[in-house]
Formats: C-alpha cells, structure tokens, sequence
C-alpha cells in the first residue's frame, strides 16, 4: 500500500507540475491563489455585437475552405462531440479540404484531455498538433473552428498583465482568416474572463452545444 501510495502521489505531483508549467504559472499560485470567476458573463460583452451563424453558414464557409484547424476544449468533452467531429473532419477531407487538429496542454480539466477524447474517436495522430508546433502556422489557416475552448483562445493572456491567464501561451486563432466559435452563449470558461475574439470581425459564434451543432453541420455538409 505504501508503494502503491507513492506512485500515485507522484504522479499526481508530476501531471500538476505539467499543468503549471503549461499555465506559465507557479505551483503555489496554482495551489493557493484563486482562478476565475464563477462563469458570470462579463459586462463587455453586454455592450459589444457578435456575428451569430447557423449550421449551414458553418458548413459553407468549412467547405470553401483551404485549411481548417479545429481547436478542441473543455465543451468539447462536456458535450462528447468527439465523434460528430471526426466525421465532419473525414467530410472536409472528401472536400479537399486539409484538416488538422490543435491542442492546447491545458485544455479541458486534465493533462490529455483533449487527446484522449480524440484517440476515442479514432482521430489519426498525424492530423493532431500540439500548440508550439502548429502556432506559427495559424496565420495561413483559413478556418478556425473552435469548439467548446475558450481561455485557451483569449489573447488578454499576452496583452492584459491584470488577466488570471496573463502570461499562459495561448493558441492564437485570432490570427487565422475566419474563426468559428461553437459554444452555447457568450460566458466565459474557468478563468472566468470575457474573450475578446467572440466580438472580432472575422469572427462567427455558432451557439448550441458542441454536439449538436456539429451533427447540423455533418448533416449540412
Ligand atoms: P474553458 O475556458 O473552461 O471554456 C469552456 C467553454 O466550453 C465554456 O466557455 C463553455 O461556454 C463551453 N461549453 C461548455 N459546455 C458546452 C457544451 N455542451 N457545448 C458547447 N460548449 C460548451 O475551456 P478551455 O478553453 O478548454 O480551457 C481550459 C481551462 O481550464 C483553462 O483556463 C485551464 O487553465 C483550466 N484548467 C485546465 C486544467 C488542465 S490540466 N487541462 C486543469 C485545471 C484547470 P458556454 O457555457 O457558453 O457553452
């Protein structure tokens, strides 16, 4: 028992270790400090407009499109739209459309969440990413299509020193043509934050669960 104790301990150790070092952020601040806010939206995004699209747009705009890069997060495993993406990805293949997959280390609420969820639907390795090596690339993207990210996204991690995720690398899809946000309103995610994205002009809020509108899309596609 006292062996088995340890490894377990030390795992745990090791896994909160990556997660802080993924978050830019020390253990003890992790530990000890708070994070977030309690999923409130925030005043912002009362006072700005968003582009709101269906299913169909969606699929129009993916369809079109070069490249797509789909950015998985905690709504994602919330929703278990892991299937439904895996076969609006092989219908955008059949498209000519080239898609790969991105993963923040932090995503979701554990080390590996978002691989995990992906292997499930037997997502092939090669299209899956990793945030330093596909980064660079996001500005020749054309289609961003976030599904059920959000702090993973937000860029007042490099430009607001006040922000809980100041300093956390971000995947920048900003940068990308168009982004595509599938969630169900405008709330924030963990660290309680408004994203500024939602509110971007290249940007399109598809609001519902992660599942369903993917299986809208699939069926538009
Ligand atoms: P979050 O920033 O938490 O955002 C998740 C978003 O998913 C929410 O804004 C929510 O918006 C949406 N959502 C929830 N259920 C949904 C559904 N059924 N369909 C569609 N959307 C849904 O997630 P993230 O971008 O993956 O970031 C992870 C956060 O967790 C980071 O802040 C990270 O630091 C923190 N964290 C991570 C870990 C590890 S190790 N992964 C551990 C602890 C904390 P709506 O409510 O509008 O739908």
């Amino acid at each position: 028992m006292i062996i088995v104790g340890a490894l377990v301990g030390s795992s745990g150790a090791i896994l909160s270790y990556i997660m802080c070092k993924a978050m830019n952020r020390s253990f003890t601040s992790v530990i000890l400090g708070g994070f977030g806010g309690g999923g409130e939206t925030s005043e912002l995004s009362g006072e700005k407009n968003v582009s709101p699209g269906s299913a169909d747009d969606a699929s129009f705009i993916m369809k079109n499109a070069s490249s797509v890069v789909i950015v998985p997060g905690y709504g994602l495993a919330v929703a278990q739209a892991q299937h439904a993406v895996r076969e609006m990805a092989d219908l955008l293949k059949k498209h000519d459309v080239n898609v790969r997959y991105a993963i923040h280390p932090v995503a979701g609420r554990m080390p590996g969440h978002m691989n995990v969820l992906l292997a499930e639907a037997n997502v092939p390795y090669d299209d899956v990413f990793e945030l330093d090596d596909i980064n660079s690339d996001l500005p020749n993207i054309d289609v961003a299509f976030v599904i059920g990210a959000n702090d993973v996204t937000n860029p007042l991690a490099k430009t607001d020193p006040q922000s809980p995720i100041a300093g956390m690398p971000i995947l920048d899809v900003e940068r990308c043509k168009t982004v595509l946000f599938v969630k169900r309103s405008l709330s924030p995610g963990y660290a309680g934050i408004d994203n500024p994205v939602f509110y971007n002009q290249n940007t399109m809020m598809l609001f519902g669960d992660a599942k369903k509108m993917t299986e809208e899309i699939v069926k538009s596609l």
